[in-house]
């Protein structure tokens, strides 16, 4: 096991004010109705619905955090709802700016778009992008234009490998492509930060910096998902520039060494809806300052007004504000304690950590292949885990293995996300439990198959049966 920074005491910085009102109730059915449940729901939580039959939701933490009381004003009493020209739209620009240090911004409703406008804009069929780790949407998006996404995160052999940024791009490897024939065919290089592909690892200030390097030297445009270049921001502090500069001074520089960057306002945005695209026209050479003037013609088309962008004013107001508190160390601390907290629990339950990886951002995965060693990827022991952690306790988790991957599956996982400001250390006390129980009877446990495959993303809508 890596380091690791899990504290005694995780101490949230709120208080319950309004219970009921601004705590939303969670109730522990029984475990006849939660396998009654499971069967209705074909073995696919996806399918059971949350709060009245959930008892703890760690299926994502995108979208599902709990709002501070400022972003609850701003977006219930101040939001401005005005088609073109919103101030809500004003302010949230300013934050942007604020934040990332970019002057032109553009909206989206949340960070697909922003990958589905900038594939339409800068890549065509044949194309290739070169990424530590394409998230599965932005994979989805760029081969749909026909383009090859490559990923190629630091291995433990290569020299861009960290212990404490295992979400690095091998630089080497980069370096070896640009200067290989098929170079002229890499159009994009991408940073995820922090890489969700490889388990919410964090990416190095110095692995963005030398990316950004060979881009500029190859003439390639060079691009952030910057989804959680907050909670990565806090890991560069922490592991790497011993505290020299402040998150939101990282977060900049990281935002600085991009051409173009986008960003779910889900994750980092404290928000349940929205996105955006930033750069600086400026600062771009002129054929990609040409191009980026199509932004704003592909928002009109698929997203809304370029002052909304598919965001309700409410939506818009979360964002301003949750940009502000995102960067803010006690915030972040607490964020990445929770993490390290229930990690180090289920490593003392007994519990595999996928690649023993120290904690990472704002999920625990665990190594639900080695855990169930006895069930092989075939019959899915993410699935297996899965359905055993909501049978045996109410949890929800979510598979990222064969079932969601397919043979593109290396490791087989169960994810545990945890939803920003939500759960309190009982919760995670509680789900530790519930699989140490697992673990003492994960030899009783057998493997599922599919009984209903509707091909892509199978896992949203797929049904499932144990093996007999
Ligand atoms: C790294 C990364 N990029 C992009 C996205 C897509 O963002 P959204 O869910 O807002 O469309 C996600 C979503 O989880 C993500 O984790």
């Amino acid at each position: 096991m890596g380091k690791t920074t899990a504290k005694k005491y995780i101490i949230p910085r709120y208080k319950t004010r309004i219970v009921g009102v601004s705590n939303t109730p969670i109730s522990l059915i029984s475990k006849k109705a939660r396998m009654r449940e499971l069967q209705r729901a074909h073995y696919n939580p996806f399918k059971i619905s949350s709060s009245d039959k959930i008892f703890i939701d760690l299926l994502t933490a995108s979208g599902t955090g709990a709002l501070s009381k400022k972003q609850y004003h701003m977006s219930m009493r101040e939001s401005d709802e005005s088609y073109a020209g919103s101030l809500s739209w004003n302010r949230l620009r300013e934050s942007i700016r604020e934040f990332s240090g970019k002057q032109d911004i553009f909206p989206v409703h949340q960070g697909r778009a922003a990958e589905r406008i900038l594939s339409e804009i800068f890549l065509a069929p044949e194309d290739v992008t070169v990424s530590n780790g394409h998230f599965d949407t932005t994979e989805a998006n760029f081969s749909k234009r026909g383009a090859r996404p490559i990923d190629i995160p630091a291995l433990k052999t290569s020299t861009a490998y960290h212990a404490q940024f295992r979400g690095n791009i091998d630089i080497d490897e980069l370096r070896k492509r640009l200067d290989s024939p098929m170079s002229n065919k890499i159009k994009i290089i991408l940073l995820t930060l922090t890489n969700n592909t490889i388990g919410a690892q964090p990416v190095s200030l110095h692995n963005v910096r030398e990316a950004a390097k060979y881009a500029k030297k190859f003439n390639k445009l060079f691009m952030i998902d910057a989804c959680r270049i907050a909670q990565n921001a806090y890991f560069i502090w922490r592991d790497e520039i011993q505290k020299q500069k402040s998150i939101p001074e990282i977060i900049r520089e990281c935002f600085r060494v991009a051409d173009i960057a986008y960003m779910s306002l889900k994750k980092d945005g404290l928000s349940h809806m929205g996105g955006f695209i930033v750069t600086n026209s400026a600062a771009l050479t002129h054929a990609v300052a040409e191009k980026i003037k199509n932004v704003k013609k592909e928002i009109i088309s698929g997203e809304g007004y370029v002052t909304y962008g598919g965001m309700s004013g409410s939506d818009m107001e979360k964002g301003a504000q949750g940009l502000k508190e995102v960067v803010r160390f006690t915030y972040l601390q607490e964020r990445m304690n929770q993490t390290a907290y229930l990690q180090e629990q289920l490593v003392q339950a007994g519990v595999p950590i996928r690649d023993d990886a120290p904690p990472g951002g704002d999920a625990v995965f665990v190594d639900a292949g080695k855990l169930l060693a006895h069930i092989p990827p075939s019959q899915f022991p993410g699935k297996t885990l899965e359905v055993a952690l909501y049978e045996e306790g109410g949890v929800r988790g979510c598979e990222i293995g064969s079932v969601m991957l397919g043979s593109r599956a290396e490791v087989e996982t169960l994810r545990l996300a945890i939803p920003c400001r939500v759960y309190a250390k009982e919760h995670f006390d509680y789900v530790a439990d519930v699989f140490g129980r697992i673990v003492k009877k994960k030899n009783t446990l057998s493997g599922f198959k599919i009984t209903f495959d509707p091909g892509e993303l199978r896992h949203f809508d797929g049904h499932f049966a144990p093996i007999e």
